[in-house]
């Protein structure tokens, strides 16, 4: 009989509840920091920035977290996503490993980010806020946040990084047709803009410093971040969740869990409940969090407090970071080019609860030509860097002989970012380089914070 390719659940398999990890963590996660004291951040610091509904998801340390109806309602336009055991793949690699994508491709805006931007926009609006400004670096998750938006009625402000600005018209064309107004980042609309002026390719460390000024200077606009924090973890779960009922349905289990790691939300979305599963079952799965050889926080950058964006206007995060003011050079894959990473992954990293992986872009993109060629999908730059792993895991199986299982998340489409495709293809792709001297630069301008080393 032939192989079974796509595990589907009906919409009343939405998950209930999404998985908070930090309740599984050992010990007290280490507390973000008020820049101005050093002192922990009380909640009521985040008042102008969120909503009290995601402050309060941000400091949990309740297991599980109940899904507002009108969020599962909404989610129901793209979820359950499908799990694909992708057999022509196997085939065209040779390898007796079984591997299998959740894909999130299906969602409105084409990739993982809805998940967060829906439930982000909903307690919005519960809560009055008239309008949500943001940053946006590949345009992935302004247009995710646009479309959110647009469902519960709130303005949508997003500053996107410039060189995806300039290279990603379409991106800004669907934030539009949503109702979204766009900027070029860094723009003249914010101190912090003009005051980074000089960097014009712009970075999401600059982004964010922008939508947080505008966020944080009108009473009716609140500010929403699509990665990196606690609660945006949290949303993101529901893959994770959805993915273990699928496996079931494959009567299979994962050996290795594999996702590219931006700020980490994806990442932990597939990743956390399995890995709650592996620490209350003692099994034996790996996790994979891969980066850009290029921006290689996990792998290069330091374990210390420092800014989540570039000009210092928000808490300090223990986290691993290549410094605040590091401008990573501009590789495709715009959602990975980011100086630090969720503090909550990082912890997990620090653990070893996690590994972690740098990959050149030019490696990621033949992968996922070969990946597309097999299984028909085009993956945004994003998760290319995440294949490429799936191929030396594919490959290590083969050389033992071993069936292993390999789950990954294919997080987004690339129907918007051919443009990358057609530079790999006429050999214009190249791999940037990671400077150490500007990292060691940018490592000199760390916040003075306690040492978490
Ligand atoms: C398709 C896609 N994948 C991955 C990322 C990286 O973000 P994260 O690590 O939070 O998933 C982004 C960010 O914009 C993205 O658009």
């Amino acid at each position: 009989m032939a192989e079974q390719h796509k595990f589907l659940m009906d919409e009343s398999k939405i998950p209930e509840q999404w998985t908070n990890i930090a309740a599984d963590l050992p010990g007290e996660p280490l507390p973000p920091l008020n820049p101005g004291t050093g002192q922990p951040l009380a909640p009521e610091d985040l008042a102008p920035l969120f909503p009290m509904a995601l402050i309060e998801q941000e400091v949990s340390m309740d297991p599980n977290i109940e899904i507002p109806e009108e969020v599962r309602e909404a989610y129901r336009l793209w979820r359950p996503t499908p799990l694909m055991r992708a057999t022509r793949l196997e085939k065209a690699l040779d390898t007796p490993a079984h591997i299998y994508y959740k894909y999130e491709g299906v969602s409105p805006s084409g990739s993982h980010k809805p998940n967060t931007a829906v439930p982000q926009a909903f307690y919005n609006a519960k809560e009055g806020v008239k309008k949500l400004a943001t940053e946006t670096g590949a345009g992935q998750w302004g247009s995710s946040l646009a479309f959110a938006c647009e469902m519960f009625g709130l303005d949508c402000e997003v500053f996107m990084v410039g060189v995806s600005y300039d290279h990603k018209p379409y991106r800004r064309a669907m934030m539009e047709t949503w109702g979204a107004n766009v900027h070029r980042s860094p723009s003249d609309l914010t101190e912090a803009g003009r005051s980074q002026a000089e960097h014009t390719t712009g970075s999401l460390g600059i982004a964010i410093s922008e939508a947080v000024e505008v966020a944080a200077g009108s009473e009716d606009t609140k500010y929403a971040l699509g990665s990196v924090l606690n609660h945006v973890c949290l949303h993101q779960t529901v893959i994770g969740d959805e993915a273990i009922a699928q496996l079931e349905m494959a009567g299979e289990y994962p050996d290795v869990v594999i996702g590219c790691v931006g700020g980490g939300s994806n990442f932990a979305g597939i990743a956390f409940p399995l890995l709650r599963k592996k620490l209350k079952e003692g099994l034996d799965t790996r996790f994979l969090a891969v980066e850009p050889a290029a921006c290689p926080t996990l792998t290069k950058g330091v374990y210390a407090y420092d800014f989540g964006d570039t000009v210092g206007m928000t808490p300090l995060m223990p986290m691993y970071t290549l410094g605040h003011d590091f401008v990573p050079p501009p590789v495709h894959a715009g959602g990975l080019r980011y100086h630090g990473d969720a503090p909550i992954l990082c912890a997990l990293v620090k653990e070893g609860l996690i590994d972690a992986e740098a990959i050149p872009q030019t490696e990621a993109f033949e992968a996922a030509v070969t990946f597309a060629r097999a299984e028909g999908i085009i993956p945004a730059p994003e998760p290319t860097h995440a294949i490429r792993a799936v191929f030396n895991e594919a490959e290590a199986a083969k050389q033992a002989g071993e069936e292993r299982v390999i789950l990954f998340n294919l997080c987004g489409h690339g129907h918007l970012d051919l443009a990358a495709y057609q530079a790999f293809m006429s050999g214009e792709l190249e791999d940037l380089e990671f400077s150490e001297a500007e990292m060691e630069r940018a490592l000199a301008a760390l916040p003075e914070a306690p040492s978490v080393a």
